[in-house]
């Protein structure tokens, strides 16, 4: 049996997961990160610093002095590849960037194991928008503050990642996802940041929610965590935004990462940040993550959303909140993760216990969507607009 209840007060009502028998099952996720970024220097405005890599024919330094375009597709040569953009392309040095890439070809792009591209800038953007194929070999990352690829098949092979983890730029303007007062409490985005102060019942949360309206198309940046005194003014930073467009196949294996970043014992967690993948279909054993950061008060988890007609295998797809080192029992809460396909919602904290909430808010009046699912130690908060609500207990 099932209780259903209906909802028409004007005042909100706190569900406790785990609510919604969950059929999804989530495989063994693979972490990458073994790459070889060293967040070397920078170089002047608009230059190109390369390396060639362990796999590369030789290991010497070299730095192009050459500007990138503004806003126009920079060269295979100008990334001192092998081919070009409009047949393929072989990246083979690693590249130290300091400002946006924008890489467009009618042909592939294929980037070799253990290269890195890397402009370690808040915001800063890397978009690669090509007809063909793109292939990130095993240990290749991609680190920048936005990532977009618009490209036929993307395969990311084991280890390899897109991380703008802790590198996102300004969150929206009029959000509150950065927390005010210096109680060192984690940032909000898809789910709010924790506080630890336990004085006073209704502000035990840090950062709030914003973006709710883009859930199943996401692109905003997460929120830095608060900090701890008038020195440290900001904990860990949000994370940055990924967009992945990709016309058949994406073939994961590595990690698509836009978490929140570590604010430590002085700040709070900085919030997940966005990361939207629309293909036909995607399969693998890698893993999507836009979890908050850790930090005094753990940062809330960020917003995801897959927009595919088939997911295949177990990719293992997480927006938990960042653990709390100032209050342990209540960590960030989970981000919000649509499926854009199904009109499917799941809040799930992967049990990482938490006291704080996920508001959800107008519920679609247009589109039914087909389940919400809370589970894991997530904990929502619904406005009673979201009149019937059937709840499953498993
Ligand atoms: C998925 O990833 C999260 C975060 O890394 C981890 O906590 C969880 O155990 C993983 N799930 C599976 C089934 O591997
Ligand atoms: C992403 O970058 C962060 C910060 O450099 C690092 O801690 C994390 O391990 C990386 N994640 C992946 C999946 O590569
Ligand atoms: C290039 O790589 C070599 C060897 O891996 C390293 O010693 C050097 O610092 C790197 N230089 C740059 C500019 O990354
Ligand atoms: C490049 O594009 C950005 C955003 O699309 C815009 O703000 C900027 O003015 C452009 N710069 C040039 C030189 O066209
Ligand atoms: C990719 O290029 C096409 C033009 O060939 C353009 O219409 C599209 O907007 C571009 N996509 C991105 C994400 O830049
Ligand atoms: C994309 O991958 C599929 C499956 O490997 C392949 O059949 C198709 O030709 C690829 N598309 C392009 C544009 O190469
Ligand atoms: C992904 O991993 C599976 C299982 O190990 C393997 O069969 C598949 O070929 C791998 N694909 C890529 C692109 O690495
Ligand atoms: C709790 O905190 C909020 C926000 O800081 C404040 O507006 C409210 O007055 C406090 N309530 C009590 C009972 O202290």
């Amino acid at each position: 049996m099932c209780p259903l209840l209906m909802l028409w007060y004007p005042c909100w009502c706190i569900l406790l997961g785990n609510f919604c028998v969950s059929t999804f099952s989530f495989g063994p996720g693979q972490h990458g990160g073994d790459g070889i970024w060293s967040g070397n220097e920078l170089h002047n405005s608009g230059s190109i610093s390369s390396n060639h890599s362990r796999s590369g024919i030789s290991s010497y330094a070299k730095t192009l002095k050459i500007s990138l375009p503004l806003n126009s597709s920079v060269s295979c040569e100008d990334l001192e590849g092998v081919g070009s953009f409009d047949t393929t392309c072989l990246v083979n040095s690693n590249l130290y960037l300091n400002s946006d890439l924008y890489i467009y070809g009618t042909g592939n792009l294929e980037i070799l194991p253990h290269v890195s591209i890397a402009c370690p800038i808040e915001g800063c953007m890397v978009t690669i928008n090509m007809t063909g194929n793109v292939n990130i070999g095993q240990y290749a990352t991609i680190v920048a503050g936005s990532v977009v690829f618009a490209v036929a098949n993307l395969t990311m092979d084991s280890h390899s990642s897109i991380n703008t983890t802790a590198l996102g730029g300004s969150p929206p303007p009029q959000t509150s996802g950065t927390p005010v007062g210096d109680d060192g409490g984690g940032g909000g985005h898809g789910g709010r940041g924790a506080s630890c102060l336990k004085r006073n019942k209704t502000s035990n949360w840090g950062g709030d929610v914003y973006a709710w309206s883009t859930l199943a198309e996401p692109w905003s940046y997460g929120s830095k965590g608060g900090g701890t005194s008038s020195w440290n003014k900001f904990g860990g930073n949000g994370g940055g935004r990924i967009k992945i467009q990709v016309k058949e196949i994406v073939c994961l294996n590595g990690s698509i990462a836009a978490e929140g970043g570590d604010g430590g014992l002085i700040g709070g967690g900085g919030s997940g940040g966005s990361i939207f993948v629309h293909a036909v279909k995607l399969k693998g054993y890698g893993t999507i993550s836009a979890a908050g950061g850790r930090g005094w008060g753990g940062g809330g988890g960020g917003r995801i959303s897959l927009d595919c007609y088939s997911i295949q295998e177990d990719v293992n797809v997480t927006v938990h909140g960042g653990l709390s080192i100032g209050c342990p029992g209540n960590a960030g809460a989970a981000g919000t993760f649509f499926n854009a396909d199904l009109l499917s919602l799941r809040v799930s904290n992967d049990y990482v216990m938490t006291e704080t909430e996920t508001p959800l808010l107008d519920f679609p009046t247009t589109i039914l969507w087909s389940n919400v699912f809370v589970e894991n130690y997530a904990k929502v908060l619904v406005p009673l607009v979201w009149s019937r609500i059937q709840i499953f207990k498993p």
